[in-house]
């Protein structure tokens, strides 16, 4: 299974993601996620990136893709993948299909979470995230058994440097404009399924799960 997950800042797709790849055995690829790592090793690509992501902007096309095009040749792709956070971009998505195409294969899906934009400030302020897992907790909504410890792993939690009010807001902006457009580019190619992401996170996995048993 091929996955595409879509939805504004603060959607829940790293929530959402972390069971999606559990459920169905794909791994989740969060270009974010990738970058944050680069970024906290130092290396010339996290360099890069941190100058775009600390405002809120996009990583240019070309880097981005370059970087996603070689993650999907690596052997745990070959059953299929969840991709977050990419594509962000028509050029993004136009780089996925080629990419495809190329290989004879196709999306499953682009499942779009969808959330008005006066849940995300609440939902961005109060997010905490682990460094070492990328597991994500909400201090109201999802907050973990022992307060400021990850779950999974044992590690303390942080919260992300572009969740504050005003990268939000930044963010909102570059997804309406630049992100958006997506809606219309994979409806148009009937690839498109959407769910309500104002429900609780246990809710919102139950509608993934049935809209993923039909899609094959
Ligand atoms: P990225 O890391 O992808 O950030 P984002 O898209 O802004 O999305 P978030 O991770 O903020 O939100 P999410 O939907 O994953 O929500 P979460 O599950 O954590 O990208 C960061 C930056 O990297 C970008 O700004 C850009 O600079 C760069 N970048 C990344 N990809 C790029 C690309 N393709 N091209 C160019 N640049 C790129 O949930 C949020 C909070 O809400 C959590 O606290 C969670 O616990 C809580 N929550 C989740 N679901 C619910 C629910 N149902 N009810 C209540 N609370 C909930
Ligand atoms: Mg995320
Ligand atoms: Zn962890």
């Amino acid at each position: 299974m091929k996955i595409v997950l879509l939805g504004p800042p603060g959607a829940g797709k790293g929530t959402q993601a972390k069971s999606i790849s559990n459920r169905y055995s794909i791994p989740h690829i969060s270009t974010g996620d990738i970058f944050r790592k680069n970024i906290s090793e130092g290396t010339p690509l996290g360099i890069e990136a941190k100058g775009y992501i600390d405002k809120g902007q996009l990583v240019p096309d070309e880097v981005t893709i370059n970087m996603v095009k070689d993650r999907l040749t690596w052997e745990d792709c070959k059953n299929g993948y969840l991709l977050d956070g990419f594509p962000r971009t028509v050029a993004q998505a136009e780089a996925l299909e080629g990419f495809l195409a190329d290989r004879n294969e196709k999306l499953d899906t682009a499942l779009s979470i969808e959330v008005p934009s006066s849940f995300i400030l609440e939902r961005m302020t109060g997010r905490r995230v682990c460094p070492s897992c990328g597991a994500s907790y909400h201090v109201k909504f999802n907050p973990p058994t022992k307060a400021g410890v990850c779950d999974v792993c044992g590690s303390d939690i942080v919260q992300r440097k572009d969740d504050t009010e005003e990268t939000v807001s930044e963010r909102l902006e570059v997804y309406e404009r630049q992100t958006q457009p997506l809606i219309d580019f994979y409806n148009n190619k009937n690839l498109l399924s959407t769910v309500d992401g104002t429900k609780a996170i246990n809710e919102v996995f139950e509608s993934i799960c049935s809209i993923l048993g039909s899609v094959k």
